[in-house]
């Protein structure tokens, strides 16, 4: 059935994607975003657009929250965790409180988080297995997403359904993290970070948008860990992207220069979680790419 969905970060590297499949299956998709004419440009007016909540009109039935800023587009000063949490909290508040006052009756709130909303973890960590019952832990991205989270609770309130989209890392072409390693790898200036045994728990960008139209075709609720079955470590991804670019792996970046280089933001490189898509699997997803090394050959070949 047709549906009118609002998306919040719809111009991003993930929500982009979602956009294009929702109004290709031929629903009315309006795209919050502070780019209207950018948006109205790359969609030539397909999608409604609109940069401020007071434009909108009438009831949704599906709502969408991805907006915030790159949490590893700059080094992590005070200044710039507020505004990666602001990009989050504060935009999620106003969505409440335009939903409230509106009174918005949603069949669906997709809310934002990701799968460091556990925590991270280095490797060698028994904690780094983590499924949607695992709690919530205590670093910079473990807080911004919880409070992320809670900030979305009363649209739950709004909608007949609820789910918390705990994602890892995306990969797909053109986009994401693998846009920032594309280059060095390409230069064959790859290598293992720290100890490399922090694991990275990565789902392709195809696979993503499965999963959301498989979550909106079923009945889950509550926090759904966006990745694939098999998260692998560092070392592993490093070895699978060189072998997949044809290039050497030989340049380790040690723990202290990534401290160095990145300040607090380098635990988002040295550390990480094996989050297991439990919802997912129990639900009956089925992947269409679960091994690492198909998933970059793919997107290899389309990049
Ligand atoms: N990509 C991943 O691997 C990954 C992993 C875990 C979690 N996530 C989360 O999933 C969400 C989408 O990821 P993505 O990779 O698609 O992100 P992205 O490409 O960086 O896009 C972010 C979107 O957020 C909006 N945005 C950025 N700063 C904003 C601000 N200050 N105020 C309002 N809107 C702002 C932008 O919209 P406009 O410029 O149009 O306003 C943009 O569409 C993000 O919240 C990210 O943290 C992503």
């Amino acid at each position: 059935m047709k549906q009118r969905i609002l998306v919040t970060g719809g111009t991003g590297f993930i929500g982009s994607r979602l956009v294009e499949r929702w109004w290709q299956q031929g629903h009315d998709v309006t795209v919050l975003t502070r780019r209207p004419h950018w948006a109205q440009e790359r969609w030539s007016g397909m999608v409604n657009t609109a940069s401020d909540l007071a434009q909108l009109e009438g009831q949704y039935d599906r709502l969408v929250n991805l907006a915030g800023e790159g949490i590893a587009d700059a080094r992590w000063s005070d200044s710039r965790k507020a505004t990666l949490r602001r990009s989050r909290i504060q935009l999620t508040e106003q969505l409440v409180d335009w939903a409230q006052a509106t009174d918005q009756h949603f069949s669906l709130v997709l809310t934002g988080s990701a799968v460091g909303f556990y925590g991270g973890f280095a490797g060698g960590d028994s904690r780094q297995l983590v499924t949607e019952d695992s709690l919530s832990g205590s670093d910079f991205s473990a807080t911004l997403c919880r409070d992320w989270e809670l900030a979305a609770e009363p649209l739950a309130d709004l909608s007949k359904r609820s789910v918390i989209l705990r994602t890892g890392l995306v990969l797909g072409p053109n986009g994401g993290m693998l846009q920032r390693m594309w280059l060095p790898f390409q230069l064959g200036l790859g290598g293992v970070i720290g100890s490399g045994q922090q694991m990275l728990s990565w789902i392709h960008l195809r696979d993503y948008c499965r999963a959301i139209d498989h979550i909106c075709d079923s009945d889950l609720h509550g926090a759904v860990n966006m990745t694939a079955p098999i998260p692998v470590t560092n070392r592993d991804f490093t070895k699978v992207l060189g072998k997949v670019l044809h290039r050497p792996t030989l340049f380790p970046m040690p723990s202290f220069v990534a401290k160095l280089a990145f300040g607090e933001m380098s635990e988002l490189l040295l550390q990480g979680q094996q989050a297991l898509p439990a919802q997912l699997q129990k639900s009956g997803f089925r992947y269409e790419y679960d091994d690492l090394g198909r998933a970059l050959e793919d997107i290899v070949s389309v990049w």
